[in-house]
C-alpha cells in the first residue's frame, strides 16, 4: 500500500485529482476510454470540485469517461435530494462534460433488488472493468456500504446499514429515522477487481478506521483492511486521519524516496 500523508484536506483533494487525471491519461494512451469508480459522502466533495475546476480551465475532459458509483440507498427515489443519484448529478455530473448515459449508480427504486445487483456487476464487466476506484472510509471501517462482517468475497448486493453508519449519515437527514436502513453496494471482491484504488480520508474521526485499514489484520471486522490484498492501492490522508498510524514516519520517508528516485539524476 502506498500511504500519502498531506497537510490539509485541500492537498488531499488536489492529490486525488492528479491521480484521476493520470489514470484517465494512461487509459487514453492505451487506446481505451477511462472507467472511473466513484464514491459519495463528504470526503470526495473537494476532489469533485477540483475536477470541475480542471474541466472549466480546459485541462480535463470527461467526454469519453464511463463511471460506476459504489452504492445507492434503498427506499429513496433517484430525485430525492439525499439519494446518491442526486448527489452525483449535483456534485459532479452536471458541472462537467460526462455523458449521463455513461454514468451508472445502482438502481434501487421500484425494481427487483437482486436482479439490479446482478445487472450492475455485468455492466461493470461489459465496460471492461474499473481503471480507478475512488473510496472513502466509514468510521467503522466500511468501504462502499460493506459493513462489518461483509465477506471479503462479496459482490454487488443488498446490505443492511449498521446503526453507526446510519447515525454518521443522519447529519444529512431531518432525523436518524429518515436514514435508509439498507443499500445496494458493490461488494469487496467487486472493489478489489478495480485496476487501481484510491482511498481518501480526512479528519480525526477516521483515524481509527485508517489505522485498521493500513496496519490492522485483514478481517471482515474492518472491511477496508481487505485493501491490503490489492497490489495497487493508494491511501491519501490528512494529518488528523493519519494520527493513529504507527508507521507514519516510514510512509513519509517512502514518499521522499519516491520523489528522489523519480527526479532526473
Ligand atoms: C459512499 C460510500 C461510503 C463513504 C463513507 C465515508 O459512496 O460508499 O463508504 O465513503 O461512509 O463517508 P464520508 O465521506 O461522508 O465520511
Amino acid at each position: 500500500m502506498r500511504v500519502v500523508i498531506l497537510d490539509s484536506t485541500d492537498a488531499v483533494s488536489r492529490f486525488a485529482a492528479d491521480q484521476v487525471a493520470d489514470v484517465m491519461h494512461r487509459s487514453r494512451n492505451s487506446g481505451k476510454s477511462p472507467v472511473l469508480g466513484l464514491a459519495t459522502g463528504g470526503t470526495p466533495l473537494g476532489l469533485y470540485n477540483e475536477l470541475i475546476q480542471r474541466y472549466r480551465d480546459g485541462s480535463l475532459s470527461f467526454a469519453d469517461v464511463r463511471s460506476f458509483n459504489l452504492d445507492e440507498y434503498v427506499g429513496l427515489p433517484p430525485e430525492h435530494d439525499q439519494s446518491y443519484h442526486y448527489y452525483m448529478k449535483e456534485s459532479l455530473f452536471q458541472h462537467i462534460d460526462i455523458r449521463m448515459e455513461n454514468t451508472a449508480v445502482p438502481q434501487t427504486w421500484q425494481c427487483d433488488l437482486s436482479i439490479s445487483a446482478l445487472e450492475y456487476e455485468s455492466k461493470i464487466k461489459n465496460a471492461g472493468g474499473i481503471d480507478l476506484q475512488i473510496l472513502g472510509i466509514g468510521t467503522d471501517g466500511h468501504i462502499g456500504f460493506n459493513e462489518v462482517g461483509s465477506s471479503l468475497a462479496s459482490r454487488t448486493r443488498l446490505k443492511t446499514l449498521t446503526r453507526q453508519t446510519r447515525s454518521d449519515n443522519a447529519r444529512y437527514f431531518t432525523s436518524i429515522d429518515d436514514v435508509p436502513i439498507a443499500a445496494i453496494t458493490m461488494g469487496i471482491a467487486t472493489i478489489l477487481e478495480a485496476r487501481a484504488i484510491l482511498l481518501l480520508a480526512t479528519g480525526a474521526n477516521k483515524a481509527k478506521a485508517v489505522a485498521g485499514c493500513v496496519e490492522g489484520a485483514i478481517s471482515s471486522g474492518l472491511p477496508a483492511s481487505a485493501l491490503q490484498l490489492h497490489p495497487n492501492v493508494t491511501i491519501v490522508v490528512d494529518r488528523a486521519a493519519a494520527s493513529l498510524l504507527h508507521h507514519a514516519e516510514y510512509y513519509e520517508d517512502s514518499e521522499r524516496v519516491r520523489v528522489k528516485l523519480q527526479s532526473p539524476q
